[in-house]
């Protein structure tokens, strides 16, 4: 038996681990789930835990307005080892690369516990961009015992940074198994209504590095495409970071054929996704959503560390200045060939087995 303690703070990482922690709870013979949030976020998590059924076991509350990443780190460093001595767990999972997945798996590895990183080897190689989650992750693969590897691209990553083979596995990426349980065809919603018979645009920006200007930026394109084109609307449902809003509610609310609305459940967002036309977005995880389900995007970035996906042909870099943005979504609103073939692309993120595959290995292990 297995005590497996699963540490995360963030609305991508919750919806990421869920389908891991519901996967553990099916082998109550071989592990013990056990559940903690650093808090780095409330509002944006609380709706993943309830569709998922998942009470935190701990609950580090780290979160407050305007937090800076010190606050962050230093807030798990700070809370999380009492935890790690009450549970003396033999494995800490955490996902990704936020800066509670960084505090988490360093606290873990200053006590001596095996650390498991599922989704580990992704990467642009620039510290910038995205900024500071290329930091985070390449730190955590760098100790993690376990790094699940969601395509073979991130495992060569890891190899050639000398990770030894032994402790790397290709899964896929557990958002989608995720995915299979949220999509169904009888959904409804009202700003599904609204935009029924029109060409939606699903809009989403956030990143730290493009707050401010390049914001600014993408939100002006997105004002000039809805405005060119009549048979198009967009649907922005946004961080709730101040300093997304703002430019958001400045630039685009005044278009009646714009929707800024609050961020949305997981199902909700997953659904709404389903239906859309075409998504922008600077988000990591809906570069993988969107091309399972067959929608393109413009990744409305420098660098993406989702190669696979632009190779595979359903997401397509443009950067965050207006004008370049601007016109690659006008180019491909108004050619039906090349909006096909990016539709029609073949994802890479694997069949929705990849939380039973981490499940194996660790449980494996644990009978060697
Ligand atoms: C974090 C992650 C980023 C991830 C994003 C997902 C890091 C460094 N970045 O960035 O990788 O893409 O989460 O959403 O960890 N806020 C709320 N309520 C919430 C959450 C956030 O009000 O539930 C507001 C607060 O004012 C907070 C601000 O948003 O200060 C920024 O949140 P924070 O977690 O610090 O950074 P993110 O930009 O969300
Ligand atoms: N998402 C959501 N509601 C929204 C927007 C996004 O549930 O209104 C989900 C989306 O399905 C994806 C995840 O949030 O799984 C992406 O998180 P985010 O863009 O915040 O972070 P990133 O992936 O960039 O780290």
């Amino acid at each position: 038996m297995k005590k497996i303690l699963l540490v995360f703070g963030t609305r991508p990482e919750a919806i990421k681990m869920s389908p891991l922690i519901q996967t553990l709870r099916q082998r109550p013979e071989l592990a013990q789930p056990v559940v903690c949030v650093t808090g780095q976020h409330r509002q944006l998590l609380a709706p993943v835990l309830d569709v998922f059924h998942i009470t935190p076991d701990h609950d580090l509350a780290v979160g407050k307005s305007g937090q800076t990443l010190g606050d962050i780190t230093r807030g798990v460093m700070d809370r999380l080892p009492p935890v790690l001595e009450a549970e003396r767990p033999d494995i800490v999972l955490v996902h990704g690369d936020t800066t509670s997945t960084f505090a988490a798996a360093l606290c873990s590895f200053y006590a001596r516990i095996p650390v498991g990183h599922v989704e580990a080897g992704l990467r642009t190689y620039d510290t910038t961009a995205p900024w500071p989650e290329e930091f985070n992750r390449h730190s955590v693969d760098v100790i993690s015992r376990w790094c699940f590897a969601p395509t073979e691209t991130c495992r060569q990553n890891l190899l050639r940074e000398g990770k030894p083979d032994s402790a790397v596995f290709v899964t896929g990426n557990t958002v989608i198994d995720a995915l299979k349980t949220t999509v169904r065809a009888d959904y409804r919603h009202p700003e599904l209504d609204w935009a029924a018979g029109s060409r939606l645009l699903l809009v989403t920006a956030h990143r730290r590095e493009n707050l401010g200007e390049p914001l600014e930026q993408m939100f002006r394109a997105l004002r000039r495409i809805v405005d060119d084109h009549p048979d198009v609307k967009a649907i922005c449902p946004l961080h709730p970071n101040p300093r997304v809003r703002r430019p958001a509610e400045a630039i685009l609310e005044s278009c009646e054929r714009i929707h800024v609305i609050p961020p949305l459940g997981v199902a909700d967002f997953h659904n709404f996704l389903a239906r859309a036309y075409l998504v922008l977005t600077d988000s990591g995880g809906i570069q993988e959503e969107a091309p399972a389900l067959g929608i393109p995007v413009l990744v409305m970035r420098r660098a993406t560390e989702r190669p696979e996906g632009v190779a595979a042909g359903t997401l397509r870099l443009v950067g965050t200045e207006e004008e370049a943005i601007y016109r690659a979504c006008r180019t491909l609103l108004a050619d039906p060939a090349a909006y096909g073939r990016m539709a029609g692309a073949t994802h890479p993120y694997g069949d929705g087995t990849a939380s039973a595959k981490i499940a194996d290995i660790l449980l494996q292990h644990d009978r060697q």
